[in-house]
């Protein structure tokens, strides 16, 4: 580049995260390819580095519909996760199993030497996370958790005013979301598929949000409460799916971080109300209030405002909602976790953050067991 053109492209943006690496082909399998798998594929098929050569799911004839619905041709199907593993050498697998066999099919995966991108909730227990967490150092492969928010520049801007010191220390936050009325059915609904209810399908995402922005501290007690009054009314219930509802649709906890910091979260898939209230997180220099956000759908829910002093007069800042240029959220997922695989860079979103977010629901669970405050307890890993 002539000098003359530096010094004119010196204010260009660049671009690095859109471009791909040139080389070989990444040959890529889909464990379980029920709806969530429908982004995992459109996502896939839209990287030019990447070759889905493999699908598994245990329902006989599903995996090969998917396929053909989706029209990539010449996969190879199978019966179940583990058959696929024997039988393929795959660079990378996506998990989009219910959360009941995300463990069992990332361990599996990792040690045969795969890549995992797996969904979100990480699993069901706080020992689970940890053998996930065991098999992936063993393996030295990327094991990244698919949170599509942390992709959202609105999202990311949390964590960015958060490290920027403009809150001052944080000492409490109040986080969650809900439906008034959206409680999902076929494999959500029954402990034998999904474990845990709205906590781990939608509750994990308010946890990310705010647990990502202020860098993870260890969770060290819980006291939770979950209930199920809307999943098995035959009132707000269809009866086939109240007569099979066994997880929560509603959950609260009262969470001590480490650092003295409290979380005050809630989360509900069903509920008298139409939000269990906007996040704020409160530090010792300023406030930030996030308005009530439907934060599995990606982004926040409208425009944040931090609430501060300036020269002792009390001022609001409002921010505007960032555009996502280029990219949408999902593909942002699944180009970080191929990229970390070709540079041999660290997972996009690690299972070392994740394994916290993991142990404070199923510590909810414990604690609304025996309606007592529980001592976060992670086995050494
Ligand atoms: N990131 C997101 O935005 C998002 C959105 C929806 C769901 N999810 C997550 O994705 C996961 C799947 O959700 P879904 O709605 O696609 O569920 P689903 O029930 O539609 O599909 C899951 C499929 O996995 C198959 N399966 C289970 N164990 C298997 C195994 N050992 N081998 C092969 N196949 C197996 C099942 O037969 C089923 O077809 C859940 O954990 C959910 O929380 C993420």
């Amino acid at each position: 580049m002539a000098v003359g053109d530096a010094v004119l492209n010196q204010f260009e943006q660049t671009k690095k995260e859109e471009v791909v690496a040139e080389g070989k082909k990444l040959k890529v399998g889909i464990i379980g390819t029920g709806w969530i798998a429908e982004s995992h594929i459109q996502s896939y098929k839209r990287m030019p580095d990447v070759e889905i050569v493999a699908g598994a799911d245990l329902i006989p004839g599903k995996a090969e519909a998917f396929f053909k619905e989706w029209g990539v041709e010449g996969v190879r199907c199978y019966p179940d996760h583990l058959s696929m593993l024997e039988n393929e050498e795959l660079d990378a697998v996506s998990v989009c199993t219910y959360n009941m066999t995300h463990a069992v099919c990332t361990i599996d995966a990792l040690e045969r030497g795969v890549n995992v991108l797996l969904e979100k909730p990480m699993c069901v227990t706080t020992e689970e996370a940890v053998e996930i967490i065991r098999a992936e150092k063993k393996s030295g492969k990327v094991l990244s958790i698919g949170f599509q928010p942390r992709f959202d520049p609105n999202m990311q801007q949390i964590k960015k005013i958060v490290e920027a010191g403009v809150l001052g220390e944080i000492y409490y936050i109040q986080t969650g979301g809900g439906r008034r009325r959206g409680i999902p059915n076929s494999t959500f609904i029954e402990k034998k598929t999904a474990g845990i209810g709205a906590l781990g399908d939608i509750g994990c995402y308010s946890l990310d949000m705010v647990l990502n922005a202020i860098g993870y501290p260890k969770p060290l007690t819980v006291t939770g409460y979950t209930s199920d009054f809307f999943g098995k009314s035959l009132e707000y219930s269809l009866p086939e799916n109240a007569n099979r509802f066994n997880v929560d649709d509603f959950a609260a906890a009262f969470v001590r971080l480490e650092g003295d910091i409290i979380l005050d979260f809630r989360v509900a898939w069903a509920m008298h109300v139409d939000t269990p209230g906007d996040t704020i997180i409160f530090g010792k220099k300023a406030a930030l209030r996030i308005p009530s956000t439907d934060c599995w759908n990606g982004s926040v829910g409208g425009p944040m405002t931090i609430y501060h002093d300036v020269a002792g007069q009390r001022v609001e800042t409002v921010l505007p909602i960032i555009e996502n240029k280029g990219m949408g959220l999902f593909d942002r997922k699944i180009r970080s976790f191929l990229d970390a695989i070709k540079n041999g860079t660290a997972a996009p979103v690690p299972s070392s953050q994740i394994l916290y977010n993991q142990a404070i629901i199923d510590h909810i669970v414990k604690s609304a067991a025996i309606k007592k405050e529980v001592e976060v307890e992670i086995p050494e890993i």
